[in-house]
């Protein structure tokens, strides 16, 4: 393992923020992984491309954070982000143009900047929430109406795959989707603060899930990774165009939206990840 995370040296002290840092420790390791391999090129981009995606989503859950409680260095801290995803996107684009592209700088430099941004940057925010007895909720709510139970919906609707890292995720899109749903549901001037910042995790955190669901299919040979494949791409492109119309200056999220991307979640988990677990089954059965 390249970076490993030690509680004492890399907590903050918000479980949820602790998680995420976590979450791109495990993909800098797998990064980090491919220094084995003769050619890598191919499997960098792909992993390079769900690090930008996390780090997207990592991000504009801080953000929304830091704007919540209202942290005094925010904007400070959002230009700090914005210098690390730039970074990446070059990174990223270089390779595709096939500019000479070697892993280990890479990793050295994200490396010592996340562990520098957590340990210098966030700890600053984490200690003026503590100062300020701030109970600080990344998924909190936008609007003050009494939100349904997440948890309780995942009961109801019986959206468990029983494959722990999948189920995970999905209960983290769930919990996106409340926050965009919440938008509906809040005045003008607190949608037009947080709807930029609550499409664009959902944006991100789909893309860098879907990457994770298809990476896990094909390792187990599902014959429907196709079909997969396609209908995240349907998602994608709906949020994608939503996205177009808000720079247009819409910046109004209309029940058509927000049903559209409750329905297709609940449904692509219940039928068609659903399918992915059945056969999951199938094939332990006949293993043994
Ligand atoms: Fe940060
Ligand atoms: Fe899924
Ligand atoms: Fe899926």
């Amino acid at each position: 393992m390249f970076i490993e995370w030690n509680k004492e040296r890399h907590s903050i002290g918000i479980p949820t923020i602790d998680n995420q840092h976590r979450e791109l420790f495990v993909i800098t390791n797998q990064l980090h992984d491919l220094l084995d391999k003769d050619q890598y090129q191919e499997e960098a981009i792909k992993i390079l491309k769900r690090l930008y995606a996390y780090t997207n989503y990592h991000f504009a859950s801080e953000e929304g954070l830091l704007r919540e409680y209202s942290y005094p260095g925010f904007s400070d801290h959002q230009n700090i982000h914005k210098t690390f995803t730039n970074k990446i996107k070059e990174t990223l684009e270089g390779i595709r143009q096939k500019r000479n592209f070697s892993l280990a700088p890479l990793l050295d430099f994200l490396v010592e900047w996340i562990l520098k941004h957590i340990q210098v940057e966030d700890v600053k925010y984490a200690a003026f929430f503590k100062e300020s007895s701030i109970e600080t909720d990344v998924n909190f709510s936008v609007s003050d109406q009494k939100r349904y139970d997440v948890l309780d919906q995942w009961e109801k609707q019986k959206l468990h795959l029983e494959i722990v890292g999948i189920d995970n995720q999905h209960k983290e899109l769930i919990y996106i989707l409340q926050q965009t749903n919440d938008l509906q549901h809040t005045s003008d001037s607190r949608r037009k603060i947080y709807l930029p910042i609550i499409i664009k995790k959902l944006f991100y955190y789909s893309q860098f899930h879907f990457s994770y669901e298809e990476e896990h299919m094909a390792k187990n040979g599902f014959p429907l990774l196709k079909e997969q494949q396609e209908s995240h791409k349907t998602f994608i492109r709906e949020i994608l165009n939503f996205a177009e119309e808000y720079k247009k200056g819409i910046i109004s999220l209309t029940d058509e939206i927000i049903l559209f991307l409750k329905d297709w979640t609940i449904n692509h988990i219940l039928t068609e990840d659903k399918k992915y677990k059945v056969f999951l089954e199938s094939d332990k059965e006949i293993q043994s």
